[in-house]
């Protein structure tokens, strides 16, 4: 596993200079100081939000602390201390295989004021995160993203992948496993800790997932001062017959015209194993008076599809939702294990020059990987978010290929195909 140390690296010196040279400050925010209430309203107003209220402010600030928050200002405007950009940042941890995982460099509330896009910020900010992260010695950054069209251009690339789920339970009869535990309802006020503890043990089997945080979990639950739906959030938890908790189901019901045919939408389905997948899910659909359950952020391949008496009645709309940028090659590429030998020289080609280059990358029949920079002639070439893409194994070198987004020989690609494969469908669970 890489190491890093450094959480709060030093402002990009090139960033810096180029939003100077445009008369822009490029700063770091103190989350404790006066400038966080602007900091706030600025990205509230990037995400069409509204105004945050004191209590907001507060509740966001012990939510975000910790993170190295970074504001642009336009000190010849009218509100000189509101920043016209903000990107907040700070160190995570990716599942690469189930049971390892990498430090991870995370990216969020980025924002351009309309008064200020399409200047060039946003490229500033992002290259800015890139650089930083990787002058501090981080392998790889990652994102979220509200839209799909942004972020490639700085190589990050999505690397797992979520569904929406509807099912029509009108349709189905429960046709899975029947969990011998029990079910209770448990008090929103729990769940923090609740989600939290079931989460952490889920999340470092699962290739793409991260940790959750207390304001995340809040959210959820309900908690939060913003939650406009707050009174309608229940939640039942899962409870083996050894008499551990491994199951929480998070869940708001929507009223519909007709009495029976109410939507159960769910906000979280958090399942430390198979037993405690099936009750839940078992829960949801045969809930009295609903026509209708939904959730997002669901595998690519629902499981509850394999569960139910009509699978059509259960639809799932994929999309890319966990975006990953390879910043240190021997670094990312080393952190996971893989399926089978490889001897391959891969050529990078990364446009902010920070991965570039050819790397020789041998895995053994352990599994275990080693790269080095080599003279030598690549093999395969790609660009840096093409292997970003492929890291977790998510999605195959030869179906890039088709799209040209790598390049090599077909015997070579298969290579990688077989090495890469991932002992679990990569997913990421959460927003972040
Ligand atoms: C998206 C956003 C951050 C872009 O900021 P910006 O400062 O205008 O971006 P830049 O001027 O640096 O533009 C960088 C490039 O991205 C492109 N771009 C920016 N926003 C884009 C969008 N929404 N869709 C497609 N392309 C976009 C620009 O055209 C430019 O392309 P180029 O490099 O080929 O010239 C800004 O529009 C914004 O704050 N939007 C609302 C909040 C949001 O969507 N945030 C992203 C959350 S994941």
């Amino acid at each position: 596993m890489a190491s890093a140390q450094n959480t709060t690296p030093p402002l990009d010196a090139e960033s810096t200079a180029a939003l100077a040279a445009t008369g822009l400050e490029y700063a770091l925010v103190d989350i404790e100081g006066d400038r966080f209430p602007a900091f706030l309203s600025s990205v509230a107003r990037g995400f069409l939000g509204e105004e945050p209220t004191k209590e907001q402010v507060e509740n966001s600030r012990e939510g975000l602390r910790g993170r190295r928050l970074i504001g642009v200002y336009d000190r010849a405007g009218d509100q000189p201390d509101a920043p016209v950009a903000t990107v907040d940042s700070w160190v995570s941890e990716l599942t690469v295989s189930p049971g390892r995982t990498i430090p991870l460099w995370s990216i969020s509330a980025v924002t351009v004021a309309p008064t200020h896009r399409r200047r060039g910020i946003a490229t500033a900010m992002l290259t800015g995160e890139l650089r930083a992260a990787a002058a501090a010695g981080y392998a790889l950054a990652g994102l979220t993203v509200t839209e799909a069209t942004i972020y490639g251009r700085w190589g990050f690339s999505p690397a797992a992948w979520a569904s929406d789920v509807t099912v029509d339970t009108r349709r189905v009869r429960w046709t899975g496993p029947v969990a011998p535990g029990r079910l209770d309802f448990v008090p929103r006020e729990s769940l923090t800790a609740r989600l939290a503890a079931v989460h952490e043990r889920i999340r470092v089997q699962r290739p793409g997932a991260v940790p959750g945080w207390d304001g995340r979990w809040r959210g959820i639950a309900g908690l939060t001062p913003e939650a406009p739906d707050a009174k309608k959030v229940r939640a039942v938890a899962y409870t083996d017959t050894a008499g551990v908790e491994r199951g929480v189901l998070v869940y708001t019901i929507a009223e519909r015209e007709q009495y029976t045919e109410h939507e159960l939408q769910i906000r979280a389905l958090f399942a430390d194993g198979d037993e405690a997948l099936a009750a839940l899910w078992r829960f949801a659909l045969e809930h009295d008076l609903v026509g209708k359950v939904t959730a997002e952020l669901q595998p690519a391949v629902p499981p509850v599809q394999w569960m139910v008496s009509d699978r059509r009645a259960v639809t799932a709309t994929l999309t890319d939702h966990h975006w990953l940028r390879i910043l240190d090659v021997p670094g990312a590429l080393a952190s996971r294990a893989y399926s089978g030998p490889l001897d391959l020289v891969i050529g990078v080609e990364d446009g902010l020059g920070i991965a570039d280059g050819a790397w020789r990358v041998r895995i053994g029949a352990d599994g275990e990987a080693s790269v080095e920079r080599t003279d030598g002639e690549p093999e395969v070439w790609m660009p840096v978010g093409s292997l970003s893409s492929l890291l977790l194994g998510g999605v195959r070198a030869t179906e890039l290929a088709i799209a040209g987004l790598v390049r090599g020989a077909g015997d070579d690609l298969a290579a990688i195909d077989a090495a890469f494969a991932p002992a679990a469908t990569p997913l990421l669970d959460i927003w972040y």
